[in-house]
């Protein structure tokens, strides 16, 4: 052992361009995504923690995204020059510095105040696209003005007024947002008993229920459940016009979107979306190929993250078959489950081309704000930098499933 006792018990200093992991305080003692998660449920009332942390019904599916991860075991090469590795990749010819970029998320202002201009803006300081919902507490037009230069992707759910979805492409393409993510997977409202057990409801609502939950979270009461416009959904509010409240914007949310979308129904957004497109929901190969002939530029290999139809294959166990089906013609990026580099790493050596993060981010906004943002993501890159060159690997977006090894198989080459 060489290492002095001070240095091993001294919090690592991670840089990744501009954004850090904390090396002092609360935060530096978070060392994984799980532990964001365990600070995230301290400060959150429990209804509110629950609807970020559950999943549908009984959450089968949500388990069975990082089981599955566990599942398969990396096949090292220890001899390898990796001397010059780099995560950096491009998405639609521009430049990403890893290969991971920020989810789309609605409700954050529930986390925290600002939330959707926190992550643009430390997206943008990273370096890496970041995706704003349709259900976003901040606009796009205020998310475009926090990080101008930032990349930015914006998340359709698709509603019934077809001249509302023109609208708000519009205004995504107006205030320079590069690519359309529309999300396939959620026509029907899911069943998330944890939700409905707390009496969760968007906007939030103090009800005899849930008022114990929120009392013993006086710091969230004071800094964000005090707030009026908590809950708003920014980019709505914008279509509804004047000042209203955000009861009214999530009604307005519920009652406007579609309840059965077609590819009929995806042809004409294809047709006024003149950036990259892509969907997000696909599990399988033949809906990837449907994908392809509709004209979308990529897929998001998801299952909402377990929160939706419960059953659903783990999407590390989907992407083998959208990969072979149209892994040459369209960007294949993956998320649901994703908790840590070596998953990303993962997703990677089996074609997909980039991951998205959800709840570790979501946590770490919870936990500490625009801080804890650039600790996940700097904990992130480091973890993907990390097991790039314990792997051996020397250049990661050619990494390849011989570098993978599935636990249910013998222990033979
Ligand atoms: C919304 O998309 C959610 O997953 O809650």
């Amino acid at each position: 052992m060489t290492d002095s006792t001070a240095a091993s018990i001294s919090p690592p200093d991670i840089r990744w361009g501009d954004v850090r992991m904390a090396t002092s305080g609360r935060l530096a003692r978070a060392l994984t995504a799980e532990d964001l998660r365990l600070m995230a449920r301290r400060r959150l009332p429990r209804p509110i923690f629950d609807y970020v942390d559950g999943g549908g019904e009984n959450e089968f599916t949500l388990g069975r995204n990082s089981a599955a991860f566990d599942r398969i075991g990396f096949r090292p090469r220890t001899v390898a020059d990796i001397a010059g590795r780099s995560q950096s990749t491009a998405y639609f010819g521009r430049a990403s510095a890893a290969p991971f970029a920020i989810g789309p998320m609605g409700g954050l202002g529930l986390l925290c105040p600002d939330a959707d201009i926190v992550l643009a803006r430390v997206a943008a300081r990273a370096g890496i696209p970041f995706v704003l919902a349709t259900g976003a507490s901040a606009s796009i037009e205020r998310v475009a003005e926090a990080a101008p230069d930032g990349r930015r992707w914006f998340q359709l759910y698709v509603f019934s007024d077809a001249d509302l979805n023109r609208r708000l492409l519009q205004r995504a393409a107006s205030a320079g947002f590069e690519a359309l993510v529309v999300t396939t997977d959620t026509q029907i409202a899911p069943k998330r008993l944890r939700d409905l057990r707390n009496g969760f409801a968007m906007p939030m609502r103090l009800t005899p229920r849930n008022i114990v939950d929120f009392a013993a979270r006086p710091g969230w009461l004071w800094r964000i459940g005090r707030k009026s416009g908590t809950g708003l959904m920014g980019n709505l509010a914008a279509e509804i016009g004047g000042t209203p409240t955000a009861a009214e914007t999530f009604d307005f949310f519920r009652a406007g979107r579609s309840r059965s979308v077609g590819w009929e129904d995806l042809k004409p957004i294809r047709d006024v979306w003149r950036g990259p497109m892509l969907l997000k929901g696909i599990v399988t190969a033949e809906e990837a190929v449907l994908a392809a002939e509709l004209g979308v530029d990529g897929i998001v290999v998801s299952n909402h993250g377990g929160r939706n139809l419960d059953g659903t294959m783990a999407t590390i166990e989907a992407l083998p078959q959208v990969v072979a089906a149209v892994g040459d013609r369209l960007t294949v990026f993956l998320d649901s489950g994703i908790r840590r580099g070596s998953d990303v790493v993962k997703a990677l050596a089996l074609g997909a081309k980039g991951t998205l993060i959800g709840r570790p981010i979501a946590f770490a906004l919870a936990a500490a704000g625009e801080a804890g943002v650039e600790h996940v993501l700097a904990m992130l890159h480091d973890e993907v930098d990390r097991v790039h060159g314990l792997l051996g690997c020397p250049r990661l977006d050619r990494i390849d499933p011989s570098f993978l090894w599935r636990d249910d198989r013998p222990a033979r080459p």
